[in-house]
């Protein structure tokens, strides 16, 4: 990230939990970035997060939309709240990077998106796994079409999360404000495999909750067909001791790339056969995934790529165009999320409705 002609911003933090935590660090990455302030509900934690970071804690999110020097706000509260933090925060003219999911219902994401256009701030929705090294390498593939034609996409989250991660906080394991594995945690994975695939047209999938007490489902199996014809697999789990990297698997007529936690691990592509000399493996086979991950450890997350999803959101507001993960593809990976829950539920395949089709469920 280059400070080259960076303009000032003002960053205010909504929600000082495990992820809050991670977003004061990567304000701290940002060139041109200022945390100003935070603010929470538990006052105890918008001051220890303050004291940590040498910002000021403001009482409530009233008192940190009103602040001038904030342009910028990162809505770090649970998911089932993010469109009422994050339309007023939009409502006070803010510019909003949401955590991931978007929300936890199309209704609530569709009202966040229309209060973002109706007061001309900009959204990004983190997922910041696409700001990952491996995943600009995999997109420069993708669009060389090194792969050839796509077959076969495949995102594996096999996490593991124990009871008292579910019990330490009331919203955790609920429908209503967090939603089961593939919501939570399998969302990072299946929105690079619609990132790298193209949109999906319908899904079969089956959930299951078996290792924790939890409303929600803390197993996803699903079968995928995509637009494009091409086919894949999306499983998450809450459930898999003692947690392991996460992976995609992307095939195309030319060969596979495999991504795991981030990097390229695998790379067997028919052309690398003729452009490496004989015997030389491509120089992207092994690299080593990088650490801290999350797969046992909520808190384990490196703040460099929430850094850069970060400087692309200030980018897009100082040159005036949109960021790289728009809430509209945000809301296209929560559709996919919403009918695997339908398919799991109905026992049947789902279409998934197409942006601008009817059917937003
Ligand atoms: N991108 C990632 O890798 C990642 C990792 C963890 C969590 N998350 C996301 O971040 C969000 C928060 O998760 P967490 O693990 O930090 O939760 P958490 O429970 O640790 O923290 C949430 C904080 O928000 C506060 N809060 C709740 N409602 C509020 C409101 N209306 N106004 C102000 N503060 C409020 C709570 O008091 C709490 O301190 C979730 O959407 C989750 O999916 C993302």
């Amino acid at each position: 990230m280059s400070e080259t002609n960076a303009a000032r911003h003002g960053i205010g933090i909504v929600g000082a939990g495990v992820i809050g935590a991670v977003h004061a660090e990567a304000v701290g990455l940002v060139p041109g970035a200022t945390l100003a302030a935070v603010t929470d509900v538990d006052p105890g934690r918008a001051k220890a997060l303050a004291a940590t970071w040498d910002c000021a804690a403001e009482p409530d999110l009233a008192s940190l939309l009103a602040r001038d020097d904030i342009d910028v706000v990162l809505v770090c509260v649970p998911s089932g709240r993010h469109a009422e933090v994050g339309i007023q925060a939009a409502g006070a003219g803010k510019h909003l990077v949401v955590e991931k999911p978007i929300e936890v219902t199309l209704a609530a994401a569709d009202r966040l998106i229309a209060a973002a256009r109706a007061n001309n701030v900009l959204v990004t929705v983190i997922s910041q796994h696409r700001f990952d090294a491996g995943l600009d390498e995999l997109r420069r593939l993708l669009d060389g079409a090194a792969l050839g034609p796509l077959l076969l996409g495949e995102a594996s989250t096999k996490w593991y999360r124990t009871q008292d991660y579910y019990d330490s906080a009331a919203w955790r394991g609920t429908w209503e404000l967090d939603g089961g594995s593939l919501m939570n945690q399998g969302v990072h994975y299946l929105d690079l495999l619609l990132w790298a695939m193209g949109p999906a047209a319908e899904v079969t999938a089956i959930c299951a909750t078996q290792a924790h007490q939890v409303e929600v489902e803390d197993t996803t199996l699903a079968l995928v067909r995509f637009a494009s014809g091409a086919v894949g697999t999306v499983l998450s789990s809450t459930a898999a001791y003692p947690g392991f990297d996460q992976r995609l698997e992307i095939t195309g007529t030319n060969g596979t790339v495999i991504v795991s936690n981030g990097a390229i691990t695998r790379r067997a592509l028919a052309n690398d056969r003729l452009t490496e000399p004989a015997g030389v493996t491509p120089a992207t086979a092994v690299t080593p995934a990088t650490e801290p991950t999350a797969a046992a450890n909520p808190a384990g997350i490196d703040p460099s790529s929430h850094a850069a999803q970060i400087a692309d959101l200030l980018a897009a507001i100082d040159n005036g165009h949109q960021p790289a993960v728009t809430a509209e593809s945000a809301r296209a990976t929560l559709q996919v999320i919403c009918s695997v829950y339908e398919s799991a539920r109905t026992g049947r395949p789902v279409a998934v409705p197409q942006p601008g089709e009817e059917g937003a469920r």
